[in-house]
This record gives structure tokens, sequence and C-alpha cells, in this order.
């Protein structure tokens, strides 16, 4: 045995059987260990710890940090809520209270269908079937203690189950009622433009009629008096004044041909069918694109705004076929059911309407904005399926029997 130390201690492994020794320089490890982590904790390097058992490992997380979470949740101008999976609220957030209007003690441990309408609890249920990790979103109506009511987005998180709990469900409400305002402010705008554009129409077409067409006319007749009054000896002048007085015909024709479009005369005079067929066939007669029409008779008339809606959109939707589509083919079908129904497909080039709508902004395309909105205003529905290179395909619904709606037909003066 060697001497003690000078200090008169003795190193701890010192005199110490190897595997005792082996043992304390572990036990010495692990205490260094545990000192690393409490100084790690101390100085806010960690916000939480994972402790691995022999079936599970759990997870802790440090007071502080939580405390930075719910500050932050708590300023938050949104609704955050947890949930189980029978929709029992664990924890909500002050912010959620107050657009529910009741005492934060109310709303944590209550079920959160009670902020719901029976529809919107369906619709809540097949949202949470159909969230995934990646979450989802729904708009409902939330009830609040007063009675009122609020429009809400819900965005969904479910979390998986992690051993301890059951799945637990995160949810973040926000209030859309600024949103469905201006949505509210833009539609009330976009029908102000259909209604501006539809008296422009009238007055442009009245301009054409009453000034271009007359003199036009005027005219017309003045030159065939001029070609009878010519010898027939002056051939070559006599065909050039007749050619003259075709090209001026046509000129006539043309110009009638813009003010019926610009106004629905031929509504009034010989009702939608007609009205379809006429500009089907003057627009397959001026772009030789080839058009089916497929109509079965109509049973009941539509009311004057929805027979509008219908001619303009397929005027409008004939218009992008020839300016867009490089199509060859056009089928128009009309068909009645408990609504009518306007389908316009075309085999051209196609687009991508959501690539078009996000991009539409300051661009001033009005056509599809305007039909959507004649569709919806007569409480219809509009879609487009298109694809590149795929076609387009327009679908108008307008439900029967009529809707009362404040929507002027424009004056009936015949052209
Ligand atoms: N049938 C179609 N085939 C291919 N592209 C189309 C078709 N219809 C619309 N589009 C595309 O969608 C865009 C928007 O159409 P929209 O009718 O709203 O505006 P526009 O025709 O460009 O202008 P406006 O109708 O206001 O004169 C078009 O510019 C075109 O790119
Ligand atoms: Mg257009």
């Amino acid at each position: 045995m060697g001497r003690p130390p000078a200090s008169g201690l003795r190193p701890p492994t010192a005199g110490l059987r190897p595997a005792r020794s082996g043992e304390l320089a572990k036990l010495r490890a692990r205490l260094a260990e545990v000192e690393e982590t409490l100084r790690a904790i101390r100085s806010g390097e960690v916000d939480s710890l994972m402790v691995a058992g022999k079936a599970v490992s759990q997870m802790f997380t440090l007071q502080g940090a939580e405390h930075a979470y719910r500050v932050l949740i708590e300023s938050m101008n949104e609704g955050a809520l947890t949930l189980t999976a029978d929709k029992m609220i664990l924890y909500a957030n002050h912010c959620f209270a107050r657009m529910v209007k009741r005492p934060l003690e109310q709303v944590i441990g209550s079920s959160f269908r009670r902020f719901l309408s029976a529809a919107d609890r369906a619709a809540f249920r097949l949202l949470l079937k159909r969230a995934d990790k990646s979450g989802s979103k729904t708009q409902v109506l939330l009830h609040a203690s007063d009675g009122s009511k609020m429009p809400a987005q819900i965005s969904i998180r479910p979390l998986a189950k992690n051993g301890f709990n059951d799945a637990i469900i995160c949810l973040v409400v926000t209030d859309m009622t600024e949103a469905r305002r201006t949505e509210e402010r833009l539609r009330a705008l976009t029908h102000r433009v259909v209604e501006v554009q539809e008296a422009e129409r009238e007055r442009v077409a009245l301009e054409l009629h009453d000034n271009i067409t007359q003199h036009l006319c005027a005219v017309l007749a003045r030159w065939a008096a001029l070609a009878n009054k010519l010898p027939a000896r002056e051939k070559a002048s006599r065909g050039e004044v007749m050619k003259l007085s075709q090209m001026l015909g046509h000129t006539v024709e043309e110009a009638q041909r813009i003010a019926r479009n610009l106004r629905p005369s031929v509504l009034d005079q010989l009702g939608l069918l007609p009205a379809l067929r006429a500009t089907c066939t003057e627009f397959t007669k001026r772009t030789g694109v080839s058009l089916k029409l497929a109509c079965k008779p109509l049973t009941a008339r539509l009311h004057a705004e929805g027979e509008l809606a219908l001619y303009r959109i397929l005027q409008n939707a004939l218009e992008n076929v020839e300016k867009h589509a490089r199509a060859r083919h056009v089928t128009v079908s009309l068909r009645q059911r408990t609504f009518v129904q306007l389908t316009i497909h075309d085999d051209g080039i196609g687009f991508d309407p959501e690539h078009h709508a996000a991009r539409r902004k300051g661009k001033g395309s009005l056509g599809l904005l305007s039909m959507r909105e004649r569709a919806t205003y007569v409480g219809g529905d509009f879609k487009i399926i298109s694809v590149r290179g795929g076609g387009t395909k327009i679908e108008v619904l307008i439900p029967l029997p009529p809707v009362q709606l404040k929507m002027k037909r424009p004056g009936r003066k015949n052209l």
C-alpha cells in the first residue's frame, strides 16, 4: 500500500477495488450530467425535457416556457382552444370567451358544440373526420350568450394520440365579420358595375339606332335612287354604285346587329330560347366556329332578370370563346329541371381559373366577374371548369320558380 498524499486526503478511488472504482466513476459522470442539465434549465437554454421510460417517453414542459406561449395565445386577436375527442373545451383563451360573450370559467369545461347551430355542428363533425395532419378550415356562425351570431372561420388541427392523452383537437377561431362586410361591399360594387354596364349599353344602342343606323339607311336609299338615275351605258359606274350600296347595306346590318346585342329587346319580343338561338347563329356566322345548340323547350318561363342573366352570360361566354379559346367547336345546352341550366362548352386551349382569379386584380378583366355576379344576383350558381389544353365549360343554374328582385330590366323600346 503506498503512502497517503501530503494533504492527508486520499483520492476517492484510491484503495478501492477496480470494480467499485468503475462504478464510482460512472456515478460521478451522471452527477456531472445532471448538474449540467440544471445549469441549462436555470439559464433558460432548455424549455422542455424528454424523460425516457421503459415503455414510453414523457415530455415535460417547463413553466417558464409555457408562460411565454400563454402570453402569446392570450394576446392573440383570434380565439384559441383545445378540445378533447368528444369536443369538450379543455382550454380557451380570453379572446374566444369575448367572442361568445361568456366568462372564461363558463367556457372551459363546456361542449364546443353549444356555440354552433345544428347545421354547423354537422359541418364541424365532417371537418373533424376529414382533417388530416395538415389541418383544415370551415366557416360557421358562432352563437354568443346574448343570441347574436358572429361569422367565424374555424381552423382545426388534431394532435395525434401520444400515449398519455386521448387525441386533442386544437382550434383557432377567426372573426370574419369585417371580411364578410368587405365581401358584401365588393359584391354590391360588382353589381353596380353590371347595372351601369347595362344602362350604358342601352344608351349606346339608342345612339346607334337613332343616329348611325337611321342616317345610314337614309344614305342607302339616296344611293339606290342615284344608281337608278345613271344611264344604262355607264355600265362600269353603275356596277361600282351597286357594290357601294351593297357595302352600305352590310354596314347597316352590322350596326343593327350590334344595337340588338347591346339591348336585349329580342328577349321581350321572342323569349329566351329564340334569343339564345339568334345569338348562337350570329356567332357561327361571324366567327366560322361550329356551334351545336341543344335545347329542350322550357315548360315555365323564367323571371325577366333570370332570362337577362342567361342571355348576357351566353353573349359574354361566346365573346371569350372568340377572343381567347381558339376553339373549333362549341356546344351550348339549355335544360329545365327544378332550375334552368345553361352550359357552354368549348374545345379550345382552356385556362386555369384559379390562377386567373388571383391575377385578375388590376387587369380590368370583367367578363367572368360579371357573369358570376349576374348568376348569383338572381339566386343562381355559376361554375367554370377549365384546364389548360382541355377546353372550357361554363355552367349556370338559375332556380325556378322566380325570385323577387330589385334589378330593373332596361326600357322596352324596340329597336
Ligand atoms: N373560353 C375560354 N378559353 C380560354 N381562356 C379563357 C376563356 N374564357 C376566359 N378565358 C381567360 O380568362 C381571362 C378572363 O376572362 P374575362 O372574360 O374575365 O376577361 P377578358 O375577356 O380578358 O376581358 P373582358 O371580358 O373584360 O373584355 C381571359 O383573359 C382569358 O385568359
Ligand atoms: Mg371576356
